[in-house]
């Protein structure tokens, strides 16, 4: 019989199902090289009213293009090629883990419960120093399930975008749906935007508050007890804070006294 857990055992449990790693870190590459080509294609006319009109009004940069270190593809045909290439394994990959969610309810591990946006609440008075302790979660935090379920539906609204964009005329009806041709460019342009920010943060979180969920969401190793953000009581620059806003650790955090972390 185990009694303890080490950090280099196996979990019997691994936190995240191999799917999950494996379509995550597809989707992560795939979704990088659609944002890169995506941009390279968007320079090519980098405007979203067409010529001769008035200047889109929720687009004030009109006619400035994306530096070319965020592009791919080299050129308007090259880019396309990559995007349409990545379109495919996107939207499979994207699929796979759909399904994957909705066996066995594993949804309700992203999707935030009703009445979680309290929750989210503590969660980001706790992130800004406001409140002591880590409020209790589950398996994601409320914060997070927000913004990972924000991320699936972008998701959804850059497959539509795109397939109004790509098919104006057989799905006429989709592209009239997101106001036009030129609205639904600036949807699929918008939502990679807003994905890119989200992605982005995410990235800074896992780092600065959970940089062992890295192992989890690769190996599928982790030991909650020790390394969860929960035990841990952990948050952005928490090394950095003066001992007084310390939370005080209790014991079944089976963690080391509060003043030992103080800086
Ligand atoms: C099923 C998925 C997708 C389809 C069918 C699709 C389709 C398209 C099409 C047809 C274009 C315009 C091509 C052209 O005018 O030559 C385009 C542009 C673009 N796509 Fe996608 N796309 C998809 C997913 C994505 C994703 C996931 C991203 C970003 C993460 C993305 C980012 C972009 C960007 C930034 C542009 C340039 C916008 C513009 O100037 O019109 N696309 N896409
Ligand atoms: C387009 C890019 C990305 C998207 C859409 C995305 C989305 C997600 C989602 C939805 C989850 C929850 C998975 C689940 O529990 O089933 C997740 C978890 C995770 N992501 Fe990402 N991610 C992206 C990029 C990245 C990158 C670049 C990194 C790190 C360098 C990263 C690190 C992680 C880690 C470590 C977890 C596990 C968090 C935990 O165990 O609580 N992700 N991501």
């Amino acid at each position: 019989m185990r009694t303890a857990s080490h950090p280099d055992q196996p979990q019997p449990n691994p936190r995240h199902h191999p799917i999950a790693r494996l379509t995550h870190w597809i989707s992560a590459a795939a979704l990088a090289v659609m944002a890169a080509s995506g941009l390279r294609i968007f320079n090519a006319s980098p405007a979203f009213a067409p010529k001769g009109t008035p200047p889109f009004p929720l687009w004030p940069w009109e006619g400035t293009p994306a530096p070319a270190w965020l592009t791919l593809g080299g050129w308007l045909g090259g880019a396309r090629h990559w995007h349409f290439a990545m379109m495919w394994l996107l939207v499979l990959n994207g699929a796979v883990y759909l399904l994957h969610l909705f066996r066995r309810g594993r949804w309700r591990t992203i999707v935030p419960r009703v009445g979680g946006w309290r929750d989210a609440i503590e969660m980001a008075r706790f992130y800004l120093y406001l409140r002591r302790d880590h409020p209790v979660q589950g398996k994601h935090n409320a914060l997070q399930q927000y913004a990972y379920t924000t991320m699936l539906v972008i998701g959804v609204l850059l497959v539509l975008s795109g397939l109004a964009i790509w098919k104006p005329v057989t799905l006429g009806w989709l592209t009239r749906a997101l106001g036009g041709y030129a609205w639904a460019r600036w949807w699929h342009f918008a939502a990679m935007l807003l994905l890119a920010v989200l992605v982005l943060v995410h990235v800074v979180m896992v780092f600065t508050v959970d940089p062992y969920a890295l192992r989890a969401m690769t190996t599928g190793k982790y030991d909650a007890a020790r390394w969860s953000p929960e035990a841990r009581h952990a948050r952005p620059l928490q090394h950095l804070a003066p001992a007084r806003v310390m939370p005080a650790r209790t014991a079944s955090a089976g963690a080391v006294p509060a003043t030992t972390e103080a800086p």
